[in-house]
């Protein structure tokens, strides 16, 4: 068996012959990003191989995206070669992601009335646990102190588990990890597609469940409670991370009529699902409006008390699939548009997850660059934040024009700015630092993202008879809106201008909204009867989509923005 050893890591492995290096990296415990799900196209597993061990690899599957240099200095990508031989291999940096990750969001007040209860009865000195009333257990003695829940958000990238004393509604510990499953497949719809068959749906079931139970163990043990004292869990996510929770297959969410066939709004016993908590707990899903509009969603409008707040509210749920809500007087219209990747540094050539190294923030000024990375260190790549903040300063500048295009060379704007505008081929790109650059492809593909979103918005306004004038707030919920700054989502077009001062970013109400509903059970009931009332809008179906989509591709006329300088530039 060849020896794999991963000199950044001081790991080694002894693996069969020809398993893929970027399995064997996985089954050392090394954590390499696979956005492009091994398809070669991304560039983002590449490894360095120490000098004389190319000859232990074999490409097996062609076609990369590595440059001549990066050949030439020892780089394959992980997901391309098997291993033959024994290999020394360097993880890079960027490769090893520590994530942020969002634990906590806005979330209204909520009147402590939890569906499960405890009653002791001095008769019998015993103390029966009830769930709306039915029987799920009787304990000897008075156990009615111990009486404790979960809140969990299984995200896409990243799971959050809140542990909760359901007597007094308080937190006694969250806990934040990367989903597993993003390990076999990064993305919605290869996770679709991996959990339509019977092995793969296995897989991802199993290993989200053995690091939920992890992650319950772990907060039972540090809140020094027994984890059979925990009655229910509140599992929150999109319809595809709650079928897959619920070991269902997706298969049905990937084709049209992209049908849910999970029920929800409704519990199954904790020890069926797998879940380590009370042997006769329960384990609630939250209703689901639709495929593309999930209980992440169901939970945001509850946290958000987007029911009962008078006037206009927008909420918007940026991601790979930007999910969007309008409120008016509490009546509520849902749509999600498919952004793609790009929002989280995802098929952008300098692109990487918001970690340590990561640019979050930019600014240009006289022919200067000013950047911040996530925890002040060298910077490796560009985060979401940092990429629409590099792209809306580049379109204020005007290094970019309206269509997204980088000035000629010869003109007087690329000769201010000749210290970091590159022409290779042809093609133009624009140096940030060292290793971090922005290419034309880049920009395009920023321009795609925000579209997508913009039109999303534009429509549901359009629909409901609405100007953006009319919108009296906005919440951004989600990881990403944590690194955001208003003005560059101005700049670029992704909101309106009349959305200026009105941008509250509200963090992860997926988690809040879990909370909530393990907290009050009436709050799951009116969720009910919300996703029940809701109208779903499917932008394909609306003959206009596609025109107010190609209008904001573009970037708005810019001269009127203020300059924002964050950084002393
Ligand atoms: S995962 Fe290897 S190139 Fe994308």
């Amino acid at each position: 068996m060849p020896l794999v050893f991963f000199t950044s890591h001081n790991k080694q492995i002894l693996v069969p012959e020809g398993m893929l290096l970027l399995k064997a990296a996985r089954q050392a415990g090394i954590f390499i990003e696979s956005p492009c799900n091994r398809e070669g196209t991304c560039g983002k597993c590449k490894v360095l191989l120490h000098q004389g061990y190319l000859a232990g690899v074999h490409h097996d599957r062609g076609g990369h995206t590595l440059t001549a240099a990066d050949e030439q200095a020892g780089y394959v990508l992980s997901c391309q070669v098997s291993v033959h031989g024994d290999v020394r291999v360097e993880v890079p940096e960027t490769r090893q992601p520590m994530l942020m990750i969002v634990a906590d969001g806005k979330c209204r007040i909520v009147e402590l009335d939890p569906l499960i209860k405890k009653k002791f009865d001095p008769r019998s000195a015993t103390t029966t646990v009830t769930a709306e009333g039915h029987l799920m257990e009787t304990d000897i003695g008075d156990t009615t102190a111990n009486l404790y829940g979960v809140a969990v958000d299984i995200g896409t990238t990243t799971l959050v588990v809140a542990l909760i004393d359901l007597n007094t509604g308080e937190t006694l510990g969250s806990d934040a990890a990367l989903n597993p499953q993003a390990l076999h497949a990064q993305d919605v719809l290869s996770r679709i597609k991996l959990g339509s068959a019977d092995e793969g749906l296995t897989l991802l079931h199993k290993e989200l469940l053995q690091e939920l139970n992890r992650m319950i163990g772990v907060l039972a043990a540090s809140a020094k409670i027994n984890r059979s004292t925990i009655y229910e869990a509140i599992l929150c996510g999109n319809t595809t991370m709650l079928t897959l929770a619920a070991g269902i297959s997706p298969s049905a969410l990937g084709k049209f009529p992209y049908r849910v066939e999970m029920t929800t709004a409704s519990a199954v016993s904790s020890t069926t699902l797998g879940l380590q908590i009370a042997e006769h707990g329960q384990v609630w899903f939250p209703p689901v409006a639709s495929a593309y509009v999930g209980a992440d969603i169901t939970a945001g409008i509850m946290a958000s008390d987007l029911l009962r707040l008078k006037g206009v509210t927008l909420f918007v749920d940026i991601g790979t699939n930007g999910e969007m809500v309008l409120a008016e007087n509490g009546k509520i219209t849902a749509t999600s548009t498919a952004a793609g990747p790009a929002f989280e540094g995802m098929n952008i050539s300098s692109g990487m997850r918001a970690v340590a190294g990561a640019i979050e923030k930019v600014s240009l000024s006289n022919g200067a660059v000013a950047i911040h990375t996530i925890s002040g260190t060298r910077p490796l790549g560009l985060c979401g934040s940092g990429l629409l903040d590099a792209v809306a300063e580049l379109a204020r500048e005007a290094i970019i024009d309206r269509n997204g295009r980088y000035v000629k060379p010869g003109s007087e704007l690329f000769a201010m700015w000749q210290g970091n505008l590159e022409v290779e081929q042809g093609r133009t790109s624009f140096r940030l630092a060292e290793n971090v650059i922005l290419t034309q492809q880049d920009i395009r593909q920023v321009q795609l993202a925000k579209a997508a979103v913009r039109a999303g918005i534009d429509m549901m306004l359009l629909t409901c008879l609405l100007n953006p004038e009319d919108v009296d707030r906005v919440f951004i919920a989600g990881s990403f809106g944590a690194h955001l700054q208003v003005s560059s989502l101005i700049t670029l077009g992704l909101l309106p201008e009349s959305f200026t001062d009105r941008v509250e970013f509200v963090g992860n109400t997926s988690q809040s909204g879990a909370a909530a509903f393990l907290l009050n059970r009436e709050i799951r009931s009116d969720a009910a009867s919300m996703v029940a009332g809701m109208t779903v809008l499917e932008l394909s179906r609306e003959p206009e989509f596609e025109k107010i989509f190609i209008k904001a591709l573009a970037f708005p006329q810019l001269a009127k923005h203020q300059k924002v300088d964050l950084y002393g530039v």
